[in-house]
């Protein structure tokens, strides 16, 4: 998919680079990003959003992949940027992303991290709860400025109903729920706070989610929770934010619908309900991460040792693991591989690839079919472009992969590896347990 393909050496390319060149030039582990690839996602969602006729925000959320290109990227393709923390909100700012299109999400900000988007002008607060409101308002009242908010409601789209990773549910830590009350009580609450701007609401059902259905009805839930705000408290709506969340293919049997479909399910069900509603129809924003990066992401290992239990099980070790994929671990999560030097080759056996830590569940692929496999030879482990990098490690001392964007024949990296002196550079031994005594 994307720009990737076997070359006539039965080498992994991607973006017009032989792999096996990558690997010699930057070294492995290496997460290799199709820049192509992220700027067909990102027109994807944009094209769609311009069929529809309807304003728009596509905000790319970049706690899935935050560095500084990739923010650059996201500008380029008219993109505004969703961050959770002071420091996603400095790589964007160190990067020039423009802070008007700017969104501050978390259910937890420090006063700290709102006074610093404050002073950075940004672009919309998507308040949480109401420790925050209160604490919004005052903070911008002390520098004099008003804000614009969402409010983060959880329409109550039921888990157990559909197979989310499920945040719009009632008993969620995000946001304020629709159906007890407590949404409507944050808008009247709001309303009272002389330095909030209610541009309107916010509402994220969960992630890697396949089905159309879940966005829907979040639609309906929101819509129908606008209208009463509406007709009992005179206040409409500029902005409906639906979240993020839409699936991508990791293996076999992964069956995400192509973008522009749930962008249609998500504007025609608003351009439905709000037009029988007779309500001036809103501009509508998202929040796609893993949509955005994650396919277009390869992580490139070197295979190093192996330990085959004769009629049990061969481990196949690589020189990365759960410190640049903390996936497998943390959700079970299924990855496709393949030998990137001899991607052509007949695969003869089945391995189960290992990472290098210091534990039993440092395990990256269970079962994979592969060529046999040799020390030196490199397996290339595809759809690592989301939740890998931003989720990354220094367990056991183990040092961040470089990032590299190829497109067009060309590499350039975006990040570089760490070094031991990285490793380091924030310890300090006290002078009483230092040898020198310095
Ligand atoms: N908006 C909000 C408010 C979110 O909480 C998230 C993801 C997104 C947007 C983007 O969702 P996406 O389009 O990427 O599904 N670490 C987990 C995923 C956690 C998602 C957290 N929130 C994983 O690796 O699967």
């Amino acid at each position: 998919h994307g720009t990737s393909k076997i070359n006539d050496k039965g080498h992994l390319e991607i973006g017009g680079n032989d792999v096996t060149d990558l690997a010699q030039k930057f070294g492995t582990p290496l997460y290799i990003v199709d820049e192509a690839l992220v700027r067909q996602r990102a027109r994807e969602y944009v094209q769609a959003f311009k069929a529809s006729g309807l304003n728009f925000q596509v905000a790319y959320a970049s706690k899935a992949f935050s560095v500084m290109a990739m923010c650059a990227i996201a500008e380029q393709e008219g993109l505004s940027l969703d961050v959770v923390s002071d420091g996603e909100l400095y790589t964007a700012l160190q990067a020039g992303f423009p802070v008007e299109r700017i969104h501050f999400h978390g259910n937890n900000k420090t006063p700290d991290e709102i006074n610093m988007a404050l002073d950075a002008g940004i672009g919309c607060f998507v308040v949480d709860n109401f420790v925050e409101l209160q604490l919004l308002n005052a903070l911008a009242g002390d520098k004099g400025k008003k804000v614009n908010i969402l409010l983060r409601v959880t329409p109550g789209v039921e888990a157990h109903t559909h197979d989310y990773i499920s945040t719009g549910q009632q008993d969620s830590k995000f946001g304020f729920d629709i159906g007890n009350g407590a949404a409507r009580q944050a808008i009247e609450t709001a309303m009272g706070l002389s330095n909030l701007v209610i541009l309107g609401v916010h509402s994220h059902i969960g992630s890697q989610i396949f089905e159309v259905e879940g966005f829907r009805m979040a639609v309906d839930k929101v819509a129908a929770f606008a209208v009463s705000v509406r007709s009992e408290l005179g206040l409409t709506f500029k902005v409906i934010n639906l979240g993020g969340g839409f699936g991508i293919r990791y293996v076999e049997g992964d069956k995400p619908l192509p973008i522009a479909e749930y962008v249609q399910a998500i504007t025609g069900a608003i351009i439905t309900n709000f037009n029988a509603a007779e309500y001036p129809l809103p501009e509508i924003w998202v929040e796609p991460g893993r949509s955005m990066v994650g396919d277009a992401g390869t992580t490139l290992y070197t295979i190093g040792t192996s330990k085959d239990i004769p009629g049990v099980r061969k481990y196949v070790a690589v020189d990365g693991g759960m410190t640049d994929n903390p996936r497998p671990a943390l959700y079970q999560s299924k990855y496709e591989a393949v030998l990137a030097n001899r991607a052509n080759e007949p695969k003869e056996e089945t391995v189960s690839i290992a990472g290098k830590c210091c534990e039993s569940g440092d395990m990256l692929i269970w079962d994979l079919d592969l060529p046999k496999a040799n020390s030196g030879d490199l397996l290339a482990v595809f759809c690592t472009g989301a939740y890998n990098y931003a989720m990354a490690s220094n367990y056991n001392r183990i040092r961040r992969p470089a990032v590299v964007f190829v497109q067009n024949g060309e590499a350039d990296l975006v990040v570089n590896r760490e070094s031991l002196d990285n490793i380091i550079c924030n310890d300090v031994i006290p002078a009483r347990l230092s040898k020198s005594g310095v």
